[in-house]
């Protein structure tokens, strides 16, 4: 069980939590909601100890899993290593102890040392990690060949996997996990629902996903106006008792309104007569009434709208077999097509089928975005007359760097820019006032794509290049996206997961199978009238 007791926590003026206590218990599977900023991870964060609380206590057991909402993390360690990091006091041992191994002039003192290391080591079941942690990679779908790689050499939903491993690994009784589908395919998604509901200790996962949250949990904690809600049930249910509830509540305003109606008039009418002290009294009651205001709701919805400060020209792109290995692999084998102005093309397909790997190669060829250390193996792109590309990448956090605030990270994109212009876009993606002082590195990850929304609304570019940009977006955000991007008149790549948007957004398809590129003119719903 993990216990929470009357915990508060605040960033300067922004209060996130204030009071809550609230318990999770074994073999429940809790979904922790609420929008972008509400201080979901920020919870996480202090239920596994990686945060203290300014105020308040948190219990917990000895071991919990824990996945992260920046799946990046990891990039430069083996896929094995990984896993093993996930037993944090084994992992440290194994390192001091290579340290102490590497160092040629080995002291009395560092064979005591050596000593107690492997103590902790056999206490953990360190000889074995390696061999543990290739069971449970196995059992992920991550192949042995892939165990000694690196893990910026994995694609998204690979990297997911490593990372549930590591949570899994040295068995805890708790699984705590930040957004776990961003990056997964939709066989993948259905994949981890099947592992997660035959989980039986505590479980509690982050998501925006309504369908994964409906079908993985039984309980929903909903984070809301600064303090967390226990509902039974998935989201939908939590969703329906907490519109209950505000009908309630909005009735009970609209008596309290009339009875101060009614008193203020009393007052009004006897003010200056004799019964001063029942004027009194009901002034006092007056006042009681009102300061019970109903709270504001959290959801706040952005606005987006992409302009272009001048159309391309008619012809955006063109390529001819475009081609890519990752060592002996190839990723894309000779793709060639044209693209026009207007044309939004969405990419989809299986985790690892080379989405990413097409949208590095056409970027290679356009100045000031290509990727370090990225080119095609064979092939010719050229970009047409007037393109302007504005980028969304994939890791979309390492494009901030910290340091600085919001509004002069936006800034530096159009330094001519006026400041009225960069606030009054900063306020429509919901960074208004203080908020725009924030700094970067403080970004919850759906304020991250928010922010590099305000770069694309701000410098105009008439091609988006966007790969998948709904990952840490919340349902508000990503209906506005949606809506921008029909109504975009320049040219769009998307990758994307979401069925909704590649069927409202995409008049053609790039549909990614394991062994070629299909190109489709024409709408999702056309396609799949075709192929179902
Ligand atoms: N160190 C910090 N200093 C100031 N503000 C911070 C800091 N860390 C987090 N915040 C702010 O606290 C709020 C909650 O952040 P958190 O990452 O917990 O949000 P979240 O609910 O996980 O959002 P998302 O759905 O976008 O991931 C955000 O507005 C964030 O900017
Ligand atoms: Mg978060």
């Amino acid at each position: 069980m993990i216990s929470v007791s009357n915990v508060s926590m605040r960033y300067g003026a922004k209060v996130l939590f204030e009071e809550v206590s609230t318990t999770f218990t074994p073999g429940r599977r809790y979904g922790l909601t609420g929008p972008n900023g509400a201080g979901k991870s920020t919870f996480m964060k202090i239920l596994t100890g990686e945060l203290e609380p300014q105020k308040g206590t948190v219990v917990r057991p000895r071991k919990l899993g824990v996945l992260r909402q920046d799946q990046f993390a990891f990039d430069s360690h083996r896929v094995i290593d990984t896993v093993i990091m996930g037993n944090q006091p084994l992992w440290a041992a194994l390192e001091e102890r290579d340290r102490i191994y590497a160092n040629p002039e080995m002291t009395d003192q560092d064979g005591m040392r050596l000593g107690e290391l492997e103590g902790t080591i056999g206490e953990e079941d360190g000889y074995t990690a390696e061999s543990d942690a290739a069971v449970l990679l196995d059992g992920l779908d991550i192949p042995e060949p892939l165990h000694e790689r690196k893990m910026g050499e994995l694609q998204g939903g690979q990297k997911v996997r490593v990372l549930l491993a590591q949570a899994l690994f040295g068995k805890p009784q708790a699984l705590l996990l930040d957004e776990p589908t961003n990056y997964l395919d939709l066989d993948s998604i259905h994949w981890l629902q099947d592992f997660l509901t035959s989980y039986d200790g505590t479980l509690i996962a982050i998501s925006h996903d309504r369908h994964f949250l409906n079908s993985v949990t039984t309980h929903t904690a909903d984070i809301d106006y600064q303090t967390i809600i226990t509902y039974a049930g998935g989201y939908d249910e939590m969703v329906l008792a907490k519109t209950q509830i505000r009908a309630r509540l909005e009735s009970e305003i609209a008596q309290r309104e009339k009875k101060i109606a009614q008193l203020n008039e009393f007052i009004a009418r006897f003010a200056a007569g004799t019964r001063s002290s029942q004027v009194t009294s009901r002034r006092k009651e007056v006042e009681r009434l009102q300061t019970n205001e109903l709270a504001r709701s959290n959801i706040q919805r952005p606005y987006i709208r992409f302009d272009q400060t001048r159309p391309s020209g008619k012809h955006v792109l063109e390529f001819k077999h475009v081609t890519r290995y990752y060592g002996e692999l190839e990723v894309i084998d000779g793709f060639s097509a044209n693209v026009l102005r207007g044309e939004k093309i969405c990419l989809m397909g299986r985790n690892g089928a080379g989405k990413t790997t097409l949208l590095k190669c056409l970027l290679t060829n356009y100045p000031g975005l290509a990727e370090k250390d990225f080119a095609l193996d064979s092939g010719t792109v050229f970009w047409g007359h007037e393109a302007q590309i504005g980028y969304f990448p994939q890791d979309v956090g390492s494009t901030i760097e910290p340091g600085l605030s919001v509004a002069d990270w936006l800034h530096q994109w159009k330094p001519d820019a006026h400041m009225e212009d960069i606030r009054g876009i900063l306020g429509q993606m919901l960074f208004s006032g203080e908020e725009g002082a924030k700094l970067t590195q403080a970004l919850s990850g759906g304020e991250q794509a928010r922010l590099t929304f305000c770069k694309l609304i701000l410098t105009k570019p008439n091609i988006l290049i966007l790969d998948e940009p709904t990952n840490h977006l919340d349902l508000e955000a990503i209906n506005a996206l949606n809506i921008a991007l029909q109504r975009y008149e320049g040219t769009v790549l998307l990758v994307t997961h979401d069925h909704d948007l590649i069927d409202e957004v995409a008049t053609r398809l790039w549909i990614f199978h394991d062994d070629a590129i299909q190109d489709f003119s024409g709408p999702y719903e056309e396609w799949k009238g075709k192929h179902s």
